[in-house]
């Protein structure tokens, strides 16, 4: 069976773009794939953060993870720290991770230059090593991300060959090694609608967590009358009637598309139902759907919420199986690389 790995960080709230983006694609893969899904803890130390927060916006990250579909019978749902693999084998990748391929990586541009250099922790430029290692432990095939992901896959894969060309093959079966790639190199899976969902408030830029205004998104656990809100004051145009594919209009690209997902219809019907509307209507009718759209999960995540014992469960169950293979990765990974082991 093919493996698919994938997570969110647990900052701020998880919003429509991560839903779209990721998570919600996942589901369809457990049924398919033998999949784990972790929530990168470690990842979000790398800008400033508050401490009290981290393990709170951990536990609702996974909560929301089971209440989107994730199913922990079928897929492996776990904490990013818990498998102590993914840190130490950050630690080898780095070795062989040249400081120029990081410096190019467009996230970390953009977000030291947002922090400024004194704010600039090492672990922000050294983050895409931590996930080669999150996606190389477990020798996956395919990484279900959004479309901001892909200059980290790609890098990804850069280290993978880098280091099955340094450490593997030949030269890890003279250390007693059974030979071959010591990783798997994997590839992206970016959905077709929904990759990059943009800002609400501004349509050339992606919906984000950090983006200051909480306007510019909606988070999966809003209110009704706050995602009413929301879809009310959002950014539109004076164009008359609606449509996908005028570059001039990307918030009406932005909110057709989002309409199209969460009702599951295709373009061609949304663009049938919705041409001929007026913002009005066309916000009236986005926002039933998103609405209900969302209402279950809702419903699904303050369950899950109130039987803290089975999350945490599920947890130590997902990190049990995941230390499982990841072990069994850094071992090969220690030995090739000629150290001694005990
Ligand atoms: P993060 O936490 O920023 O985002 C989680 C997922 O959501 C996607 N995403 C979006 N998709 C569409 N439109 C948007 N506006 C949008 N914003 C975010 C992201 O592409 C991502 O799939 N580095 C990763 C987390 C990570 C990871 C991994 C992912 C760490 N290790 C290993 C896959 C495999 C990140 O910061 O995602």
């Amino acid at each position: 069976k093919k493996r698919v790995v994938s997570g969110v960080q647990p900052t701020g709230m998880v919003h429509l773009g991560n839903y779209l983006g990721a998570i919600k694609n996942w589901v369809a893969l457990q049924d398919l794939y033998e999949t784990f899904f972790f929530i990168v803890d470690l990842h979000a130390i790398t800008l400033p953060y508050d401490a009290p927060d981290l393990s709170k916006a951990t536990r609702s990250t996974a909560a929301i993870y089971l209440a989107c579909g994730i199913d922990s019978s079928k897929a492996s749902i776990f904490v990013q720290s818990h498998v102590r693999a993914h840190v130490e084998m950050m630690w080898l990748l780095s070795s062989s991770t040249p400081i120029g391929w990081l410096n190019r990586m467009i996230q970390f541009k953009e977000k030291s230059r947002k922090a400024g250099d004194e704010n600039v922790g090492v672990a922000l430029l050294t983050y895409p090593v931590l996930m080669a290692s999150d996606i190389l432990l477990y020798q996956s095939d395919l990484v279900p991300v959004g479309e901001d992901q892909t200059q980290h896959l790609e890098l990804t894969r850069e280290i993978a060959e880098r280091v099955n060309n340094l450490y593997g093959g030949r030269k890890w079966k003279k250390l007693g090694g059974r030979g071959g790639s010591l990783f798997k190199v994997p590839e992206a899976l970016i959905p077709p609608a929904g990759a990059r969902v943009m800002s609400l408030t501004d349509g050339l830029s992606k919906m984000s967590k950090s983006a200051p205004s909480d306007q510019s998104r909606i988070n999966l656990l809003d209110p009704k009358d706050v995602i009413v809100n929301k879809i009310k004051r959002c950014k539109t145009d004076s164009f008359p009637s609606l449509e996908f594919d005028n570059p001039e209009r990307p918030e009406c690209r932005n909110l057709l598309s989002i309409y199209q997902i969460v009702t599951g219809k295709t373009k061609e019907e949304v663009v049938s139902e919705c041409q001929d509307m007026n913002w009005g209507t066309f916000k009236t009718t986005l926002t039933d759907a998103l609405i209900e759209h969302l209402q279950p999960i809702q419903a699904r995540y303050e369950e899950i919420m109130s039987d803290p014992g089975y999350l945490d469960n599920v947890l130590l169950e997902g990190a049990g199986k995941a230390s499982e293979i990841a072990d069994i990765t850094l071992n090969n990974v220690y030995q090739a690389m000629g150290f001694l082991r005990g």
